[in-house]
């Protein structure tokens, strides 16, 4: 399978807050934030695979800041790790002020599965990396494919 770059993938969602999207204590609803970014993970994963893709874990979403009402809030996506059939998207969640400055509010990791016509897990792509910073990512993204190998051996 030709190797696709982390550019080819990238995704962004941008929202405006209403008030749908907000708790009882006037803030961004975390949940909320969960679904938009799952939709960016999944099709961060689409790209790259070209394929239909299934969440199978979400074991990092820090929530570093909050968002309030009438708020722009961006989502970015990007892949950082190819395995066979799992791909790991990071999503990056920011406030964006009307001057444009950017303040990191959410970072989550995904793995999502490509799935076959079955709905079986399917190959997916090599991951072509480019800059010192991808290959940063890559590396980390490892490890916590490890560990959660190792988690998953281990019934955590
Ligand atoms: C995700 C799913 C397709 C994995 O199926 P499976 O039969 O366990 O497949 P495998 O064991 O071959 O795993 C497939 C890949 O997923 C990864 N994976 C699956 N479960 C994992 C877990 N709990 N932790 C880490 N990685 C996991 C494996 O490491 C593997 O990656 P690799 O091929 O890159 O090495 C299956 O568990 C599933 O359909 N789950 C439900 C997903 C869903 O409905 N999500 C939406 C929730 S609303």
């Amino acid at each position: 399978m030709k190797p696709k770059t982390v550019d080819f993938s990238r995704a962004t969602q941008v929202q405006v807050l209403t008030q749908g999207s907000i708790n009882g204590y006037n803030r961004l609803f975390g949940g909320k934030l969960m679904e938009w970014i799952d939709v960016v993970a999944a099709v961060v994963a689409r790209r790259h695979s070209g394929k239909n893709v299934t969440t199978a874990v979400v074991d990092t979403l820090q929530f570093k800041g909050a968002a309030h009402p009438n708020d722009t809030v961006v989502l970015e996506g990007y892949i950082t790790y190819a395995g066979k059939t799992s791909m790991e998207v990071c999503v990056k969640t920011y406030i964006e002020a009307l001057s444009g400055e950017q303040t990191l509010i959410n970072t989550a990791y995904i793995v999502m599965v490509a799935l076959d016509q079955n709905e079986k897990p399917t190959l997916v792509p090599p991951l072509k990396l480019i800059s010192d910073e991808e290959e940063y990512e890559w590396l980390m993204a490892e490890k916590r494919y490890n560990l959660r190998k190792k988690r998953r051996q281990e019934n955590y």
